[in-house]
């Protein structure tokens, strides 16, 4: 009953979006390849035509080193491949190249502070990789018995893995059926398989967790319009949201503190190595008292 409204506003806020864009934002309409005829994708631009290989060095210089404990395993290559397929989604291709570059640089800080070994001097932003599982993980914390859709498996712990951290069997289960793999009974995949780690943290990014709340991705790129709830909530397009999203009361909705701060921080440090001024970082940059979309009590496991 209510798709049909939500729809035709998303098309209208699309249409009006593409009418809009101009040669400034190096944006075009485009009629070939999988973006649609005035789409605001541009034409076949994807994320290598920025990010190379040289960027996820610089990015994440330390993540062999002989502390690191996941030493060998992300590479760019396994990135490249995962963003691949969800480039014709709109992943670092929507909008002008800077909001490309931007948009990557966000999810891999997100990704960067979630996987930083601390903070080491002289530069702490460069511990980014340095983990793909949680170490010393409660035994059986993890596990909601309750979650009747995604029942654990015996024996199988479902404790922080890959990219975003990926924890609980709900959320294995979801992310799981979203990348068409059996992570239910197979989390080990996670730490076995960057593309497949890469893949998962991508996708959390580009779907919404519930149903009438924005992805980390539509609240970043500013296809998401924020309603007047969101509006008294203090949820604003921009990097603010995307933490509200992906990590809700962890880090969202307790003031400046320090684990937010480093994500933001992340992102700032990551966009400069990729050429952005932090001028251009977008407005938003925290969520330190927004109100959360799921609150931890009420969202694991629900
Ligand atoms: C880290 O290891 C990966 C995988 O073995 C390799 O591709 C990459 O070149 C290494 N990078 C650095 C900075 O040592
Ligand atoms: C992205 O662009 C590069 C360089 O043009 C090309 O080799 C690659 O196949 C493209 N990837 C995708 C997924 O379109
Ligand atoms: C990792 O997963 C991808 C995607 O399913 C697959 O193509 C690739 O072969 C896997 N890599 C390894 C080393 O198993
Ligand atoms: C976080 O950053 C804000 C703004 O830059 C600053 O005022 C605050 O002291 C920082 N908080 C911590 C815990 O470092």
């Amino acid at each position: 009953m209510r798709r049909a409204p939500a729809a035709a506003f998303l098309l209208l806020a699309l249409l009006a979006a593409a009418e809009a864009s101009g040669p400034e934002g190096g944006e075009q309409a485009c009629d070939k390849g999988w973006e649609r005829s005035g789409s605001r994708l541009c034409c076949k631009r994807n994320i290598t035509d920025f990010f190379k290989a040289r960027h996820f060095e610089e990015l994440f210089p330390r993540r062999n080193d002989t502390i690191a404990h996941a030493a060998g395993f992300w590479d760019y290559p396994a990135f490249i491949a995962a963003a691949a397929l969800f480039e014709p989604r709109g992943f670092g291709t929507t909008g002008g190249k800077e909001m490309g570059v931007r948009e990557v640089a966000a999810f891999l800080a997100h990704v960067g502070a979630i996987t930083s070994c601390g903070r080491f001097y002289p530069n702490p932003m460069a511990w980014g990789l340095c983990y793909k599982r949680e170490m010393s993980p409660y035994q059986n914390f993890y596990c909601d018995d309750s979650n009747e859709l995604y029942r654990c498996v015996e024996g199988l712990q479902y404790y922080g893995r890959g990219g975003e951290a990926l924890f609980l069997n709900y959320n294995y289960g979801i992310i799981g059926k979203g990348i068409k793999q059996d992570l239910l009974s197979h989390p080990e995949l996670l730490q076995q398989n960057a593309t497949l780690a890469f893949e998962a943290a991508i996708w959390r990014w580009m779907t919404p967790v519930k149903w009438r709340q924005p992805s980390a991705h539509d609240a970043f790129v500013g296809n998401w319009k924020p309603s007047k709830n969101d509006l008294l909530s203090k949820r604003y397009p921009g990097f603010g949201t995307t933490m509200n999203i992906m990590r809700g009361d962890r880090i969202c909705g307790q003031g400046f503190t320090d684990e937010m701060n480093n994500t933001i921080s992340h992102y700032i440090y990551y966009l400069g190595l990729m050429g952005v001024n932090h001028e251009h970082s977008g407005r938003s940059l925290d969520c330190a008292d927004q109100v959360v979309f799921n609150p931890s009590s009420k969202s694991l496991g629900s």
